[in-house]
């Protein structure tokens, strides 16, 4: 069987690197996706990488992810604290769904402290950086029973 990830990025996502360096870093998402796919490979996994700034394109790809993934790294930028459709949507597949952030969303404006994700997703990883994502990959391997991460 061809395993494969599913890493969703959601609004804004696709400026990092020029947007807000201050608190999102200098790294590109095309890099950060460049990272997270070479981990996954080292384990045999497949990683595709989508990017919206649209709810329902978001929706719909958790949705397609249902036909061949194993599970999800989500960041969903701002619909984390938004979005009860996305929440649902997460309900509603039932794949793995960790939630990843750049930031440390706890230490920064009381909107960003809630995720209405969070509870639906197995977990949340938010702080690191780029790091972040590794990490949430890492954590989504562990989900799936690979050893040896
Ligand atoms: C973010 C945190 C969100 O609050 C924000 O709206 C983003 C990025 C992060 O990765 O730190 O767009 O998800």
């Amino acid at each position: 069987m061809h395993h494969a990830i599913l890493l969703l990025n959601g609004p804004n996502l696709n400026l990092l690197g020029a947007r807000e360096p201050g608190v999102y870093g200098s790294t590109t998402l095309a890099q950060i996706v460049e990272k997270v796919t070479a981990r996954a490979a080292r384990h045999d996994f497949g990683l595709r990488a989508i990017q919206s700034n649209h709810e329902g394109a978001l929706i719909d790809a958790l949705h397609e992810a249902r036909e061949w993934a194993d599970g999800v790294v989500l960041n969903a930028g701002a619909y984390t604290h938004t979005s009860i459709a996305l929440r649902d949507a997460i309900s509603s597949i039932s794949l793995p769904v960790i939630e990843v952030h750049l930031s440390n969303i706890h230490a920064r404006e009381t909107f960003r402290h809630t995720s209405l994700l969070a509870p639906v997703c197995v977990g949340q990883i938010c702080g690191f950086g780029p790091q972040s994502y590794l990490l949430g990959l890492d954590a989504l391997l562990g989900r799936l029973g690979v050893e040896g991460i």
